[in-house]
């Protein structure tokens, strides 16, 4: 008998042949494209890696062709492993062939349209590793009658509707989990389309709730080393079982299925919530931004906090507020000046109001004076004292619609001090704030409002945002003082603008580890 690498080099060749022989306008029709051998050896290397180890494999490929995953097998498990194989070939073109080639083997080959087999009924005659390259036919070119077969056969053996615009690799994975044995592995190499697609949701719904998804690779259509019809791929590895609670997905993008160029987990429940998964890993977004070199801009929206036009009348202390009968909701905590704030890390309570001693609080509102007047008539009164001050004739003040009105910047997890001056205390002129509470900000701090991708990782991990800020709290004063102005007597200012081009490195490195596997994951799963 031949050995497995002789008849590999058969099956390529024969491939060659068969492709040459048809159109490309055939080779559509039915979706014949083969997984080119690389990619088949990795595919296989990492479903058979999902089995129990040395437990007996029972085989299924729905779209054989000449047999890429059939061949790769058994070229990576012993004879004695493997126990049986399966696989159907609608097309006698290549089924024949295939047939032939393989004959000697353990393969049982069904020249029939694998939609229309009947699954097997009892879970021992069905197969633990499922491996499949599935026609890539698009919905508009299955006949109205091949339709409705497949929505009829998909219900009868999974209880399921696909949207009607899937194509007809869509029924093939969802069908494959009638003949798949419970806890069987599958691999599925399929159009990364269905991620983001209205099409798709179906088929997102099924791998979430029908089976559990395990992981999710991407290629990198810039770096793609297959013909076109691959560019936009996806593997997909899951396990035929319910899943039971919250679970993650690891999906990973570029470079090869056993060496991706970047990879991150997900939870399933995080995962419903996202509509386009072609953008995870969250992680893509960052390496692209990340460039020669990341900045604070690629992480954060920098803005300079409140100008209220006079601290003195429009900050109050509780205290003030109450005196005056400030109500409620025309106050938001806002944070004392960096001289005022003496630990660098704020805490508030139930209300998020900061758990400082002094509690400080911005008044704005939106409402005519006439209104104040008639339902707040003691806010009205503290107003007129500002007015008569000369509050309201103040250059902001007086250029706003409405004189007691603050521009709005909400709470921010980071904030930085605008001025500094370098000490004993802290080398670095500038002190990065964490920011736990809803308190507002004045324009002596610089607010950092995170980006997507920090945001995501934040409220997916809520420990990222503390090794964020310590993050941050690296950036050297020497690299802050490069970008920021210095003024005579030491005293350093620095601008958002300014505080964007400040090198992020640090961050970057926070959001994207290195694991121990020597591939990059994100910590935040
Ligand atoms: C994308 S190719 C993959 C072939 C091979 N498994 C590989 O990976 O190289 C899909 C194969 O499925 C076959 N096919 C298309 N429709 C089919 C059907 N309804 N039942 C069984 N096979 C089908 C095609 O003829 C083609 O050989």
């Amino acid at each position: 008998m031949r050995n497995t690498m002789d008849r590999e080099e058969m099956r390529l060749k024969l491939q060659m042949d068969l492709d040459a022989a048809k159109t490309q306008a055939e080779r559509n029709r039915l979706g014949q494209f083969a997984t080119p051998p690389s990619l088949a050896d990795e595919i296989v290397q990492t479903a058979v890696t999902l089995l129990p180890k040395r437990s007996k494999i029972h085989f299924l490929d729905p779209g054989f062709g000449t047999g890429a995953f059939y061949s790769s097998l058994l070229r990576q498990v012993s004879p004695t492993r493997l126990q049986t194989a399966r696989g159907f070939e609608i097309d006698p073109h290549y089924g024949d062939r295939a047939k032939s080639l393989w004959g000697p083997t353990a393969l049982n080959l069904d020249l029939s349209d694998f939609t229309k087999a009947t699954p097997p009924t009892h879970d021992t005659d069905k197969f633990n590793l499922v491996i499949c390259n599935p026609p890539y036919v698009r919905h508009h070119h299955l006949t109205p009658s091949q339709k409705q077969h497949l929505r009829l056969v998909l219900n009868k053996h999974c209880t399921f509707d696909m949207n009607g615009l899937s194509g007809l690799y869509c029924y093939f994975l969802a069908l494959s989990k009638a003949w798949m044995s419970p806890d069987g592995v599958a691999a599925w190499l399929i159009p990364s389309e269905f991620m983001d697609v209205n099409y798709g949701l179906k088929l997102k719904q099924f791998l979430l709730d029908r089976l559990t998804l395990l992981r999710i690779h991407r290629f990198d259509p810039a770096e793609i080393q297959f013909d076109d019809a691959l560019v936009s791929s996806a593997v997909l590895f899951f396990r035929n079982a319910i899943p039971r609670g919250s679970a993650t997905v690891q999906f990973s993008y570029g470079g090869t299925v056993l060496e991706p160029k970047t990879s991150d987990l997900i939870s399933t429940t995080h995962l419903r919530d996202i509509a386009k998964w072609s953008a995870l890993p969250a992680t893509i977004r960052l390496e692209a931004e990340r460039g020669d070199g990341a900045r604070l801009a690629d992480f954060f929206t920098i803005k300079r906090g409140l100008a209220t036009g006079c601290n003195s009348f429009f900050v109050l202390t509780k205290e003030d507020a109450a005196k005056h009968a400030i109500p409620p909701q025309f106050l938001t905590p806002i944070l004392p000046s960096p001289r005022d704030l003496h630990a660098d890390e704020i805490e508030a309570d139930r209300n998020g109001i900061p758990n400082l001693a002094k509690k400080l609080f911005l008044i704005s509102c939106g409402l005519p004076e006439s209104e104040i007047k008639a339902k707040y008539p003691a806010f009205y009164r503290y107003l007129e004292t500002g007015k008569s001050a000369g509050v309201s004739r103040r250059y902001l003040c007086a250029h706003r619609d409405l004189w007691y009105c603050q521009e709005k910047r909400p709470s921010s997890p980071f904030l930085c001090t605008y001025m500094g001056r370098p000490s004993s205390k802290s080398v670095a002129p500038f002190r990065f704030i964490l920011n736990h509470s809803r308190a507002t900000a004045a324009n002596v701090y610089l607010m950092l409002y995170p980006k997507p991708a920090v945001a995501d990782a934040i409220e997916r991990n809520p420990d990222a945002t503390k090794r964020i800020w310590q993050a941050l709290r690296t950036i050297t004063g020497a690299m802050m003082t490069d970008e920021g102005r210095i003024y005579g007597g030491g005293l350093h200012k620095i601008e958002p603008k300014e505080l964007a081009r400040v090198s992020a490195q640090a961050v970057a490195d926070v959001l994207l580890p290195y694991g121990n596997t020597g591939q990059r994951q994100t910590v935040f799963a």
